[in-house]
């Protein structure tokens, strides 16, 4: 509706207005190296040479700047102001990884409403979210953005952000008051980071980019992703920021994307140590040659268009194309017709609604990883429980990359979510240990508390700044002495549970065989400590599955679920089969893996028909799957039924495993009920490497697997015909 504006607009800009609309600059950021470009942005907004801000909010602030852009500039063009709203803006929900926990994509939607409502009544149109970088790498700490090492759990859940945040998938929502433009990152393929070490190289096969990375970007923008954020790695060589590929072959054309694609920071330079482009002048050329539409900090497509453009290394029609996409999400958002924030409707804080919705993810997020005894839930009526542990009393539950509610609405700390949950016990406290360093003074304080109360919770983890960007690890065990520590409660021969706080996966080394019960609780946000305490005492039973793997030793990474066998798979019997001689097969909990306060029984699943034509699938029949799930054991809980797929024969080697369904459902003691998912071309089809995109369904058997985790036993077989 809006291209015709967007023509006549075209046709009054100037070079260096079109040039401005493709810059981006930050204020007092930081989010990246450097940043702080206030005065430069003011400037450039007075002048109609700047598109974007980011890291500015508060309705004031951002009426200010708006202000330069649309009463002083010669064209009034407003700006659009960005921020990184990934797991909340003053509303902190679970991180990312977390809340791929639940197996619910609801809960993300739900996170993406609250965020947008307080954000955009803050002056915020456009978040950096979501996050969608599938990663078999537990080191990297971005881990904790994504949904983790499953294309099909990440699709889900991009697509659920992108929805909540944005409405309609046609754009037609996003002027409203409460809605937000997104930005589908990082484009693409940066969690194959090698080794896990931020910004490093990836090398990949176009079949894996497209089988692994893509599918979240296309599941984005189909849903509608108003932006899509190139990536800081290069793509076999080639980084994204230059890459033709990805950014123009794919993005814009195979897929159609109509929006716009913002570098990450100073990306665009980053080029010139990656060794692709020879200075600023190349980089600007290769990065809008490319497919990049608008600069973020660095500034040479600004600087040095005018002189690309006299040469003849960029186009006229490719400057105008970039302008084009950036307007129009601007007339989407409703800048043009209402470009300043209502400074008489921000929210300031954190509603009862959106609390009660954080603490509601945050319980569908939690993992039990064990549960011996039935250690777990504890007894209201216990008289005395010792919270023990560098977590137990701490409010650094948000993790990285909480919004600006992490400086003014803390987290609830385990010890008063507990308080809260038995008022009537006994409840005491002692640290340990610290989140990191070697210190153990501070063991016989926690021990003795643990011996004079009935139950302890013990909480450890890892701190928030241990994870996120640049924060990779190369050990990913409990830092510091918390294992110390850990094993000495073990040692008084009292009950005791577990909480394991974290960013990522961690390894575990010896103390889970030593714990009766270990929660994982991730970083749950602003309601953490009583989303905790609910799982703990039986107010929600626990039922999220393991978005990644839980390795057993860094030695074991990669070690994801999904991984192709090799010639000679694991045999204990024969010595040449492919294994660790110092470790057991397999990682310490499998992808999917969570347990319940119940237990249920899932049937072996059946097939409507156990054969289909290859040409019906492509036409696009499908076949159901039903399994059937019972309760068995004596209160109600939450099962996830997951559906995995290994085609055994293929012209190109196929995953041992795919999840390609799931359903989180909810059954009474005793309860039974059939589930169903359909299985279609995309489910038993791969990409090729043909580099223009060849999506194939081969003849042959399909093995279709139904259970409770990645290692789910019940089979059916589809002979693909
Ligand atoms: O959105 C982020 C990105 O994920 C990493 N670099 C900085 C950007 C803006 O803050």
């Amino acid at each position: 509706p809006h291209e015709g504006q967007i023509k006549k607009l075209l046709r009054r800009m100037t070079v260096e207005e079109k040039l401005g609309q493709l810059q981006q600059l930050s204020w007092n950021g930081d989010t990246g190296p450097g940043g702080g470009q206030n005065e430069e942005a003011e400037r450039a907004a007075r002048s109609g040479r700047l598109g974007s801000v980011l890291n500015l909010y508060g309705a004031a602030h951002t009426n200010a700047l708006q202000r330069l852009a649309v009463e002083k500039s010669r064209l009034g063009i407003p700006l659009i102001f960005g921020l990184d709203v990934i797991h909340g803006f003053w509303t902190t929900f679970p991180i990312p990884l977390a809340q791929a926990a639940s197996f619910d994509p609801s809960m993300a939607a739900k996170d993406a409403r609250v965020a947008s409502a307080e954000a955009r009544s803050n002056g915020v149109h456009w978040t950096f979210a979501p996050m969608m970088d599938v990663t078999h790498e537990p080191r990297w700490g971005r881990i904790a953005e994504g949904a983790g090492e499953d294309p099909h759990l990440t699709e889900r859940f991009a697509a659920a952000k992108v929805t909540g945040h944005q409405g309609r998938a046609d754009g037609s929502d996003l002027a409203a008051r409460d809605r937000m433009a997104t930005c589908a990152k990082h484009f693409v393929a940066y969690g194959g980071a090698e080794g896990g070490r931020d910004y490093n190289t990836v090398d990949v096969s176009e079949a894996r980019l497209r089988n692994l990375y893509l599918p979240p970007f296309k599941a984005a923008v189909a849903a509608g992703a108003a932006t899509v954020m190139a990536s800081f790695n290069t793509i076999s060589g080639v980084p994204a920021h230059g890459n033709a590929h990805t950014l123009t072959d794919v993005l814009k054309r195979e897929w159609g994307f109509s929006g716009f694609v913002v570098s990450d920071w100073a990306g665009v330079q980053e080029m010139i140590p990656h060794g692709f482009a020879a200075d600023g002048t190349d980089a600007a050329r290769l990065a809008l040659n490319a497919g990049v539409d608008m600069e973020m900090v660095s500034t040479h497509v600004r600087d040095q268009g005018p002189k690309l453009l006299a040469s003849g290394e960029i186009s006229r029609e490719r400057l105008d194309d970039a302008v084009a996409r950036i307007l129009r999400i601007k007339f989407q958002l409703g800048l043009f017709d209402r470009p300043y924030a209502d400074e008489d409707a921000v929210l300031s804080g954190p509603t009862a609604a959106a609390r009660t919705a954080a603490r509601e993810v945050a319980g569908r997020s939690m993992v039990l990883l064990k549960n011996e005894r039935h250690t777990l839930p504890l007894h209201r009526s216990t008289s005395s429980v010792a919270v023990v542990g560098p977590f137990g009393d701490s409010t650094d539950l948000l993790g990285s990359w909480a919004g600006p509610g992490a400086k003014k609405f803390p987290a609830t700390t385990v010890l008063d979510g507990i308080k809260k949950a038995v008022p009537k016990a006994k409840v005491t406290h002692a640290q340990g240990v610290p989140p990191q360093g070697g210190d153990t003074g501070g063991i016989p304080a926690a021990t003795a508390a643990a011996r004079a109360a009935d139950v302890t919770v013990i909480v450890v983890g890892e701190p928030a700044a241990l994870s996120g960007e640049a924060s990779s690890r190369s050990d990913i065990g409990l830092p510091g002495a918390q294992a110390r520590l850990i094993a000495a409660i073990a040692d008084t021969g009292k009950p005791f549970a577990v909480v394991l706080l974290a960013g990522r996966p961690l390894t575990s080394g010896d103390w889970v065989a030593s714990a009766p019960a270990v929660v994982a609780a991730w970083q749950p946000g602003i309601e953490g400590g009583n989303a905790i305490a609910d799982v703990l005492f039986g107010a929600v039973n626990p039922g999220g599955k393991l978005p990644v793997s839980f390795p057993r030793a860094v030695g074991q990474i990669p070690i994801h679920y999904n991984h192709e066998n090799t010639g000679r798979p694991y045999d204990p019997d024969n010595k040449y089969t492919s294994k660790y001689l110092d470790l057991p097969p397999g990682p310490q909990f499998p992808f999917g893996h969570g347990l319940s306060y119940t237990t249920f029984e899932i049937g072996a699943p059946k097939l409507s028909t156990d054969r289909i034509g290859a040409d019906a699938l492509r036409d696009g029949a499908t076949v159901e799957v039903t399994a059937t799930v019972r309760n068995t054991g004596d209160r109600s809980g939450d099962e996830v039924v997951q559906l995995y797929i290994h085609d055994p024969v293929a012209s190109i080697a196929q995953p041992v495993r795919r999840l390609r369904g799931f359903h989180r459902i909810t059954l009474g003691a005793g309860e039974s009920r059939t589930v169903r998912f359909r299985i279609g071309a995309d489910d038993v089809g791969f990409w090729t490497n043909d580099t223009a995109g060849r999506f194939i369904v081969e003849k042959g058997d399909i093995e279709v697997y139904v259970g409770g985790d990645s290692t789910a036993r019940g089979r059916a077989l589809l002979r693909v015909t």
